[in-house]
């Protein structure tokens, strides 16, 4: 387990948020769903395996809202790939509280916490934790999520979730697997983010890779 971290950011300001981890799978191309935001699969066995290992290692999971509209993830270890799975918590970014109630990640099976900016009052199976201000800030989350005691954090996406996380550099470790397909540039890129148009602009990181089955997994640190 990772020492509390305290990050430096750029205004010179710590803070003490969870260890994050950015997890997703993407074809060669860097697509992460088909074009019409569907889900598909584009993790092999292995990768799932990885996934769930991942999983069951963190305090919790986040996605935002846009994936739980679109995928229904129930975000849970599966007990298939590991035994006797932990419950991490399941986080999701939802300013305006458009959770649908019959949303797995509210069955109950595990703690889900809401983040939202709704004042709505709707009694859904879940904590609502509502945060100030016109848009839910990612440093103002990772705070509150590490004074509730959450400690390590595994973001699986979308894509603007993602783009949030690279354009703060608020996180420790990526892990990319690439499937062996190409989707074409119609589909959602790995991460909405503002495209550099200098080469200043773009974000450098370092990264290592290792072929998983028929696919490549990629570790990356800012
Ligand atoms: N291949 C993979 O590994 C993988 C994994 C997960 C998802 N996906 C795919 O990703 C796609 C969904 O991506 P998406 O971009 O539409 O949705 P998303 O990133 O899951 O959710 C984005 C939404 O979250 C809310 N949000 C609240 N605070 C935010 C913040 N600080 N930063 C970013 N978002 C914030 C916003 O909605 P509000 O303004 O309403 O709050 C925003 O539109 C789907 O096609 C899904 O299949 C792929």
């Amino acid at each position: 387990m990772e020492p509390e971290i305290f990050n430096l950011q750029r205004e010179g300001i710590y803070i003490m948020r969870p260890y994050v981890i950015i997890n997703f799978a993407m074809s060669i191309d860097g697509r992460i769903a088909l074009s019409t935001g569907e889900q598909t699969r584009l993790s092999n066995e292995e990768d799932m395996r990885r996934v769930h290992y991942l999983r069951n290692s963190v305090d919790a999971i986040m996605v935002g809202i846009g994936t739980v509209l679109s995928d229904d993830p129930s975000l849970v270890v599966k007990e298939i790939y590991v035994k006797n799975p932990g419950r991490p918590a399941r986080i999701v970014l939802d300013s305006k509280l458009r959770i649908p109630s019959n949303a797995k990640v509210l069955d109950g099976r595990a703690r889900t916490i809401i983040y939202t900016l709704s004042n709505e009052d709707r009694k859904i199976n879940a904590e609502i934790r509502r945060m100030k201000g016109n848009d839910l800030i990612l440093k103002d989350v990772l705070e509150d999520l590490y004074s509730i005691g959450i400690r390590r954090l595994m973001v699986e996406g979308g894509s603007r979730v993602i783009g949030s996380f690279l354009k703060d550099k608020m996180f420790d470790e990526m892990y990319i697997f690439i499937s062996p397909h190409f989707i074409g540039p119609e589909a959602p890129p790995a991460a909405y983010m503002k495209t550099a148009s200098r080469i200043e602009e773009m974000i450098k990181v370092s990264m290592e890779c290792r072929m998983l089955g028929d696919g490549v997994l990629l570790r990356i640190i800012p």
